[in-house]
């Protein structure tokens, strides 16, 4: 039922397309998928993982971003996430988080996926927001998968008060070799989008790597806004080169009709 309905949709977007009834319709797209990254939150002052003085240049990701990592050294992956935590209160949203919040106010149908465990998509006011990756503000119980907000930096004896005896709490993030979060989400949300946005990703990361193939199979307009060309650039419809500060606010205003 739901692959035909799928089908359905993909054929009259194609013939949409054929006819030049969809592409680049700016201001009419209804359905908007939004992938950020670590350059999105870049300008706001937090590293990104692979550009020069990346995080994994300074950390290896196998000790600190793994499961095998917290099973060895529990300590040093909480120090790691401890203090990424303890960055969020001097940072804040930049004007390209900004604009996404306002994209989604603009747009309802506008649902960002983002990669990054920072909080500063919902503190400039998005609502629709899956974390892929996990939260950095939150903590999970490694028994029952209950969600603690984190107060204090977690330490290898942080326990949750769910379970009795009490057991291991760690961080709430996705680390590699695990499956990220809100998947079934994400891929209705792709199926159905009419425009895909990535913004500041490197595309060398799966799963999210393939969402543009995704979207793009399903009839969906594609673009691009990264500072650099990534791995999968040519995979897009569109590219905006430059600084996603300036970028976003500048497609947004666009996709909202404020040219
Ligand atoms: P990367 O560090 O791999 O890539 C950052 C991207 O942002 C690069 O393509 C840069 O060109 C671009 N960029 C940097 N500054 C920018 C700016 N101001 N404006 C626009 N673009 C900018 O980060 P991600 O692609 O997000 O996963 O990394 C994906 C995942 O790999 C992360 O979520 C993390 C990491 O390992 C886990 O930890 C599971």
């Amino acid at each position: 039922m739901e692959r035909s309905f799928r089908g359905l949709r993909h054929r009259e977007r194609q013939s949409n397309r054929r006819k030049g009834n969809v592409k680049v319709s700016h201001g009419r797209y209804s359905e908007i998928v939004v992938l950020t990254g670590a350059g999105i939150s870049a300008e706001s002052g937090i590293r990104t993982f692979r550009d020069q003085g990346g995080l994994w240049e300074s950390h290896r990701l196998e000790d600190v971003a793994t499961p095998e990592a917290f099973h060895r050294d529990p300590a040093l992956v909480q120090r790691f996430y401890n203090e990424r935590r303890a960055q969020l209160p001097l940072v804040k949203p930049n004007p390209a988080h900004l604009a996404l919040a306002e994209l989604e106010k603009a747009i309802p149908g506008t649902l960002i996926v983002t990669q990054n465990i920072d909080d500063l998509h919902e503190r400039a006011g998005s609502h629709h927001l899956i974390h892929m990756h996990g939260e950095l503000t939150k903590a999970r119980c490694v028994k029952t998968g209950q969600l603690f907000r984190v107060t204090e930096p977690l330490t290898e004896h942080s326990l949750c008060t769910c379970c009795v005896p009490a057991s291991v709490l760690r961080p709430h993030v996705v680390w590699f070799g695990e499956m990220p979060l809100g998947m079934d989400r994400i891929f209705q949300a792709l199926a159905q989008c009419d425009l895909f946005i990535a913004i500041g990703t490197s595309g060398q990361v799966y799963p999210a790597a393939g969402f543009v193939d995704e979207a793009v199979a399903q009839g969906a307009h594609s673009i691009e806004i990264n500072a650099d060309s990534s791995h999968v650039s040519h995979r897009f419809h569109e590219h905006r080169r430059g600084m996603a500060a300036v970028e976003v606010p500048k497609l947004v205003a666009e996709l909202i009709g404020r040219r």
